[in-house]
C-alpha cells in the first residue's frame, strides 16, 4: 500500500469514526470536507455542490476560498459530472472547454458525483489543486469510494 492510500485509509477510518451514525447530511458532508482538506497537501479547494433543486448545484460545504454558488447541470466541470454521473479528472483544467475558474490559481480538478441506490445524483465532491496534474488514479479510486458511501441508503437521510 503507498503512503497516500495508507492517508486515504486513515482518513475514512476517521470520518466513518466521527459520523458513525449520525445521519445529518450537513454534518457528514463537512466532516468529510474538514478530513480530506487536511489530510494532503495537493487538496487546495476541497468542497460539495448538492442538488437543491432539480438540474442545479449549489456549494457548500466547503474548505478553501470561495466557490461559485450555483451550477447547473451540463455547465463546466461540476455540471458535466452530474449530468453524467461520472469522475471527471483534468490534469489541466484549460483543457476542458467551459471549466469555471473560481480561483486563478487552479490548474487541475477531481469531480466525483454521489449517486445513491436508485441512480440519483445528490451531490459532487469536488477537489481543486493549484499544482498541475496533482490527482491520480489513487485519488480518483478513493474518491469514489468515499462518494459510493456518501451515496448508500443508510447516509442520504438527515
Ligand atoms: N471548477 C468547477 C467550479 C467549481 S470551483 O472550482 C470551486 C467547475 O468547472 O465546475
Amino acid at each position: 500500500m503507498s503512503d497516500k492510500q495508507q492517508i486515504y485509509k486513515d482518513v475514512r477510518q476517521r470520518i466513518e469514526a466521527i459520523v458513525q451514525d449520525d445521519t445529518d447530511w450537513i454534518a457528514t458532508l463537512s466532516t468529510v470536507c474538514c478530513e480530506l482538506h487536511a489530510a494532503f497537501e495537493h487538496f487546495h479547494w476541497t468542497g460539495f455542490y448538492r442538488v437543491v433543486r432539480p438540474g442545479h448545484l449549489q456549494v457548500g460545504p466547503y474548505q478553501g476560498g470561495h466557490g461559485c454558488v450555483d451550477i447547473a447541470f451540463g455547465r463546466g466541470v461540476c455540471g458535466t459530472s452530474a449530468l453524467e454521473k461520472r469522475t471527471i479528472r483534468l490534469d489541466d483544467v484549460d483543457s476542458f472547454p467551459g471549466h469555471i475558474a473560481c480561483s486563478s490559481t487552479t490548474r487541475s480538478e477531481i469531480v466525483t458525483p454521489v449517486v445513491t441506490n436508485s441512480g440519483e445524483v445528490i451531490a459532487v465532491l469536488d477537489v481543486d489543486s493549484d499544482w498541475p496534474a496533482a490527482f491520480d488514479g489513487t485519488d480518483q479510486e478513493a474518491l469514489e469510494s468515499l462518494c459510493a458511501w456518501l451515496g448508500s441508503a443508510s447516509r442520504q437521510n438527515g
